[in-house]
């Protein structure tokens, strides 16, 4: 019931279907028992009027009477970064336990080509029945862009892969009542291998253009200025911008999925190892930036007060996994800077022991302003227009004749 699971329950509800939500985190359960979202994507109205038909809880045996299943659980990396099936292992093995004939268990979570049929199917089997012939088994990737307001659930054509045409039939069918669009493949692994690619070409279209950012700085062109022109071609171009990095939990995570597993089949995939690297370097890039609008100004970053304004991944959301605000955090203090920042999304990192500041409390005295993560609602151009120095991540100020420097 997380980012994933919590916009489809309520999409279900929506549609007229009873709905069981199953989560480990007592206080995802706690919240929607009381009719609240804790999603910023997900109003909490609209949860609040779900909520009749949403039987929340943290035990698997509720699932006993759903004719569907959707499995949303993480996929993240471990320290090692090769995939962690773990969540996913938990789950199906709570599953299997109450999993009865004639269901319908689909995979929405992102992982590699194989896992539905290699590593979930045989654990739900521990429950004496046969994926395919005692209940049904499909993968359907979720391709929730959180922020986004322009494309729903309703109107993202849904891809559906199947281990039988019969499964493919029942999991499409089922999608149908929530989705405008279906799109099928004829195995799971086209449709895990499909979300893959549409992480990949992300990751490796920002790495480009971020690449390029750096290359700008070298050579004094400004990088923004290039994207909008390159982006007048009607055709065979699309538009990404730089920025501080890749967070959130996809972007970062799920190629590696795919090139952990292309190593069984003695492929190095080099595109993605090589975007993650790039993406990886910006942070650092950013921070010497940093440093160097300091040093002209005679200062150095030690003891001087840096003004952050967002830290999430990304503007509009409170996820600060991965982000790329994190890491320039930790570099700017390893450097001895004053740290301040203001995120009205994320009240406190506790790792980095700060708190969200109200944003003139950042600003003033500050010695540098650096839009890191640009969230709705505030002026950026008149928040840095009093900063001795401001360094724009974003793009945000540009064409403002404002005095911020752009990434
Ligand atoms: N967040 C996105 O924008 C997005 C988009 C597309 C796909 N995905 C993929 O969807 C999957 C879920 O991502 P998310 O962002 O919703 O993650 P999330 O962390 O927001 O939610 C996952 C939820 O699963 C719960 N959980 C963990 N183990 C469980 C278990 N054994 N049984 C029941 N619940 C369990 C967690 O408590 C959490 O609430 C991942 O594979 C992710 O890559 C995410």
């Amino acid at each position: 019931m997380g980012y994933v699971g919590l916009p489809i329950a309520v999409a279900f509800a929506g549609a007229g279907h009873d709905v069981v939500a199953v989560d480990v985190d007592p206080r995802k359960i706690g919240e929607l028992r009381a009719g609240r979202s804790y999603i910023e994507d997900v109003p909490s109205a609209t949860v609040a009027a779900a909520a009749p038909r949403i039987e929340a809880t943290t035990r698997y045996a509720a699932l006993a009477s759903c004719d569907a299943v959707l499995i949303c659980v993480p996929t993240p990396l471990t320290a090692n970064r090769e995939p962690d099936l773990g969540p996913l292992v938990t789950a199906a093995r709570g599953l299997s336990e109450v999993l009865r004939r004639g269901q319908l268990v689909v995979l929405e979570s992102t992982t590699y080509p194989g896992t539905t049929r290699e590593r979930l199917a045989p654990i739900l089997e521990k429950s004496g029945l046969v994926a395919g012939t005692d209940f049904h088994l499909a993968y359907s990737p979720e391709r929730v862009d959180p922020g986004r307001t322009d494309y729903t659930l309703r109107t993202t054509p849904k891809v559906v892969g199947a281990i039988t045409p019969a499964c493919l039939e029942h999991a499409a069918r089922l999608y149908g009542e929530v989705c405008d669009t279906i799109v099928r493949v004829s195995t799971p692994e086209a449709a895990e291998l499909a979300k893959l690619l549409e992480n990949i070409f992300r990751s490796v279209n920002i790495a480009l253009v971020n690449e390029l950012a750096m290359l700008c700085d070298r050579m004094k062109i400004d990088i923004w200025e290039v994207v909008d022109a390159a982006s007048t071609k009607p055709y065979g171009f699309m538009r990404f911008e730089p920025g501080p990095g890749m967070g959130g939990h996809c972007l970062p995570v799920d190629p590696f999925y795919l090139s952990w597993r292309a190593r069984e089949f003695d492929m190095a995939t080099e595109f993605i190892e090589l975007a993650g690297k790039v993406n990886q370097q910006m942070p650092y890039h950013c921070v010497a930036k940093v440093e160097r609008l300091l040093n002209d100004a005679g200062k150095p970053v030690r003891g001087s007060k840096i003004a952050l304004l967002g830290v999430s991944y990304k503007a509009g959301v409170s996820d600060v996994r991965e982000s790329p605000g994190l890491k320039i955090v930790t570099l700017l203090a390893a450097l001895g800077a004053d740290l301040h920042y203001h995120d009205a999304y994320v009240p406190e990192l506790r790792e980095q022991g700060l708190r969200c500041e109200p944003l003139d409390d950042v600003l003033a005295g500050c010695d540098l302003a650096l839009i890191v993560t640009a969230h709705p609602g505030i002026d950026h151009d008149a928040a840095v227009a009093g900063a001795p120095l401001a360094l724009d991540l974003r793009g945000v100020t540009r064409g403002s004749g404002g005095h911020a420097v752009l990434l």
